[in-house]
C-alpha cells in the first residue's frame, strides 16, 4: 500500500509539519507504550467489518433536485428569533450574504432541474469548496467595532435603553479567523453527502490527491470534509496537498496573492456601491438605536458593523442578540449590501475578477484533458501542477477548497455571465442571479460533473430524452445542490 502514498508537500513553516507527523504517527504506528483500553489504532475486538456497494446518488437518484424538497437539515442552533416584518416565516440566516451557514440553495439559478437519462454516465466530478463558518477576519470593520464598542461600554461612556439594554453588558468576546464548531460540521456534513452523490466513483485501490491552503481553516475544512466522505481513516484514502496561501506566492485557491491590482483600489468598486446602499437601508435602524442610546452617536457605518455581528456570534456562540434588531427589510437589505460589494469586487463589475479565478479555469481544463499544466501567466503554481505527482490527472474525483471570493473569481472567469449585471444602488434588484447567500455561503461548494451520454440529450426534457445522435459528453455545473446554465466554448 506504501506505493499509493504520495508524498505530501513541504511546507515553510515547521508547525505544520510537526502537526502532520503527529497526525501520521497515530494513524500508522501501534505504540506499544499505549495501553491497550487508550488504544484507537489499529482496532482490536472491531467485529465484522464488510461493507456494501459505494452509493452513487447523484446518478442514481430519480427525483430532480430543486425546490420544494422535503430534506433533512441538520440543525443546531437555538435560531428561531422573532424578526419583525417577516410575513412568510422566512430566515434572515438565509439573507447574510457570504455569513450564511450553509444551506442549498433553495430557488435553484433559473434552470430545471432533471435527474440523468436512462443510460448516462457520470464519470468524473471536480468539486471547488468553501471553508466552514468561522470567526471575522483579524482587524475587519466588524472586529474593530466590536473592539471599541466594548471599550465605551466598559467606560461607561456610553449608554444604552430599550432594545439595547443587553449592550450595557455586552464585551466583544469573538476569535479571529479559524472555523467555529458548525463549520466543522458544515465540511464533515458535505462530505457526507458527497460519498452519497460520488462515492461509486473512488477506486478503494487508490489514494487521491485533495489540494487545499496552509491556512488553518483551509486545512481543517479539507480534514472535515475527508472524515465525512471517508471516514476517519481517510488518510489512507487521500493526500492532502497543501499549497501555500501568502502575498506573492501562486495559488489558485487564493488567487488574488498573485493578483496585486485585486488588492488596491482599482478592486473595491463593489465595497463603494455597498457603502451607497448602507447609508440608504439602514437609515430607520440608525435612528431606532440612537433614539436609545447616549454617549455616543451611531451611524449607517456602525450600524453596518453592529449588524456583522449578528452572523458571526450566531455561529461562534450558537445565539446572538443583535439579530432580532433588526427588521426582515433590513435584513434583505444587508443581503444587497454584501451582493453589491461581490458584484463590484470579484464577480464582473471586477476589473480584477477573471483575473484572479482564470488559473483555477486552466487547471480545470487541464484536469478534464489529462495533462499537466505548463504554460503560465496566472495564479497556478507550475512547479506543482507540471508534475503528475502534485497535479495528478488520472483521477475520477478532484477536491480543492478555497475561500468566497476566489470562488466568485473563478466563476466569473468561467464566463457565467447569469451573475454579469451591473446592480443598483439605491433599490434592491428583485429579479438579479447574484446572491451570495446562494452562491458563497459557509461551506458553498461547486460541483463540476462531467457526464458522457449515448446519445445527444434533447434540449426540451419534458418529452423523450434523447436525439438521433453519436455519443456526447457533457458539462453539469451544480452550486450548492442546485443547477446552473453553462456553455464552455470547448470539450475534451
Ligand atoms: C408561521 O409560523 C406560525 C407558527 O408556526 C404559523 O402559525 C403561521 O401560519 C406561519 N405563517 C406562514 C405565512 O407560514
Ligand atoms: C491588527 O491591529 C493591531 C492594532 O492596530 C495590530 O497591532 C496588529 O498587527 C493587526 N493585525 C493584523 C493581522 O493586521
Ligand atoms: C482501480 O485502481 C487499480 C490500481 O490502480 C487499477 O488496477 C484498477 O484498474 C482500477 N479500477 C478501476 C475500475 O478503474
Ligand atoms: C479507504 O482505503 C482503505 C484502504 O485502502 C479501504 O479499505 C477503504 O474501503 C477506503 N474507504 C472508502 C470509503 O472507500
Ligand atoms: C510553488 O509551490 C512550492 C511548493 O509549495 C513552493 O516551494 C514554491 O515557492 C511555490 N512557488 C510560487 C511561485 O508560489
Ligand atoms: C506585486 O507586488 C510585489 C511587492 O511589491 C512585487 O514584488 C511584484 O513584482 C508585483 N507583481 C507584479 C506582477 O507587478
Ligand atoms: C423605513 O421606515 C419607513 C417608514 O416606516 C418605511 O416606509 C421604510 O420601508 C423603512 N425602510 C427600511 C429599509 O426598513
Ligand atoms: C451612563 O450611566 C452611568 C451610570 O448610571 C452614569 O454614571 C454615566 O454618566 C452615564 N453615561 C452617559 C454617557 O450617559
Ligand atoms: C507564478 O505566477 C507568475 C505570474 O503569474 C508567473 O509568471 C510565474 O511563472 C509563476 N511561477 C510558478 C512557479 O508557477
Ligand atoms: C494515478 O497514477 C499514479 C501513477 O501511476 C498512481 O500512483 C495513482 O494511483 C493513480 N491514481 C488513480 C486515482 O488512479
Ligand atoms: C462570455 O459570454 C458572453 C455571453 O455569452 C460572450 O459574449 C463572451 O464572448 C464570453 N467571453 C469569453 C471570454 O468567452
Ligand atoms: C455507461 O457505463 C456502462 C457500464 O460501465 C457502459 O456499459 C456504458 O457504455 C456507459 N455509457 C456511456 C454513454 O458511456
Amino acid at each position: 500500500m506504501l506505493s499509493h502514498i504520495v508524498a505530501v508537500i513541504p511546507l515553510f513553516a515547521g508547525s505544520y509539519g510537526a502537526y502532520l507527523e503527529q497526525r501520521q504517527a497515530t494513524t500508522s504506528s501501534s505504540s506499544t507504550s499505549v495501553p491497550q483500553y487508550f488504544q484507537t489504532t489499529p482496532e482490536i475486538y472491531a467485529g465484522p467489518t464488510p461493507t456494501g456497494r459505494a452509493p452513487f446518488l447523484a446518478q442514481s437518484n430519480p427525483a430532480p433536485f430543486g425546490t420544494s424538497r422535503s430534506f433533512i437539515a441538520n440543525a443546531p442552533l437555538e435560531t428561531a428569533l422573532p424578526i419583525a416584518g417577516d410575513t412568510t416565516n422566512s430566515s434572515i440566516f438565509h439573507l447574510m450574504g457570504q455569513l450564511s451557514p450553509y444551506f442549498p440553495n433553495p430557488s435553484g439559478f433559473g434552470v430545471n432541474e432533471y435527474p440523468l437519462p436512462p443510460g448516462a454516465n457520470i464519470t468524473l466530478v471536480n468539486t471547488l469548496h468553501r471553508h466552514g463558518s468561522r470567526y471575522p477576519t483579524t482587524n475587519a470593520s466588524a472586529e474593530k467595532f466590536g473592539k471599541t464598542l466594548t471599550g465605551l461600554i466598559h467606560a461607561h461612556t456610553v449608554n444604552f435603553t430599550g432594545a439595547l439594554s443587553f449592550l450595557n453588558t455586552w464585551s466583544y468576546q469573538l476569535g479571529d479567523e479559524i472555523l467555529v464548531p458548525v463549520g466543522r460540521q458544515e465540511l464533515f456534513d458535505s462530505g457526507v453527502l458527497h460519498y452519497y452523490d460520488y462515492g461509486h466513483l473512488y477506486n478503494t485501490s487508490t489514494k487521491i490527491i485533495a489540494r487545499t491552503t496552509t491556512q488553518d481553516r483551509m486545512l481543517k475544512s479539507a480534514e472535515y470534509f475527508m472524515a465525512g466522505f471517508f471516514g476517519l481513516e481517510w488518510t489512507n484514502n487521500a493526500t492532502l496537498e497543501v499549497i501555500i496561501e501568502q502575498p506573492y506566492f501562486n495559488d489558485t485557491l487564493a488567487g488574488y496573492f498573485q493578483c496585486n491590482n485585486s488588492n488596491l483600489p482599482v478592486a473595491t468598486g463593489g465595497t463603494n456601491a455597498s457603502i451607497i446602499w448602507e447609508k440608504e437601508y439602514l437609515q430607520n435602524a440608525t435612528a431606532r438605536f440612537n433614539a436609545i442610546t447616549s454617549g455616543i452617536e451611531w451611524n449607517t457605518s456602525t450600524v453596518y458593523a453592529f449588524q456583522t455581528l449578528c452572523p458571526y456570534e450566531t455561529v461562534a456562540f450558537g445565539y446572538s442578540a443583535i439579530c432580532d434588531l433588526f427588521t426582515y427589510q433590513e435584513w434583505e437589505g444587508f443581503e444587497y449590501s454584501i451582493d453589491l460589494s461581490f458584484a463590484g469586487n470579484n464577480y464582473f463589475q471586477s476589473p480584477t475578477g477573471k483575473a484572479v479565478g482564470i488559473g483555477y479555469v486552466q487547471e480545470f481544463l487541464a484536469r478534464i484533458q489529462n495533462h499537466v499544466l505548463t504554460t503560465g501567466g496566472t495564479q497556478a503554481n507550475l512547479t506543482l501542477d507540471g508534475n503528475p505527482s502534485t497535479f495528478p490527472t488520472n483521477q475520477t474525483l478532484y477536491f480543492d477548497f478555497s475561500h468566497d471570493t476566489n470562488m466568485a473569481a473563478i466563476l466569473t472567469a468561467f464566463n457565467l455571465t447569469q451573475f454579469a449585471p451591473t446592480l443598483p444602488t439605491n433599490e434592491i434588484d428583485t429579479g438579479r442571479s447574484l446572491i451570495v447567500s446562494h452562491l458563497q455561503p459557509f461551506g458553498a461548494r461547486v460541483d463540476i460533473e462531467i457526464i458522457k451520454t449515448p446519445k445527444p440529450v434533447c434540449a426540451s426534457r419534458s418529452e423523450a430524452h434523447y436525439e438521433e445522435g453519436e455519443p456526447t459528453t457533457y458539462i453539469h455545473f451544480i452550486i450548492n445542490q442546485a443547477c446552473l446554465r453553462f456553455k464552455l466554448p470547448f470539450l475534451p
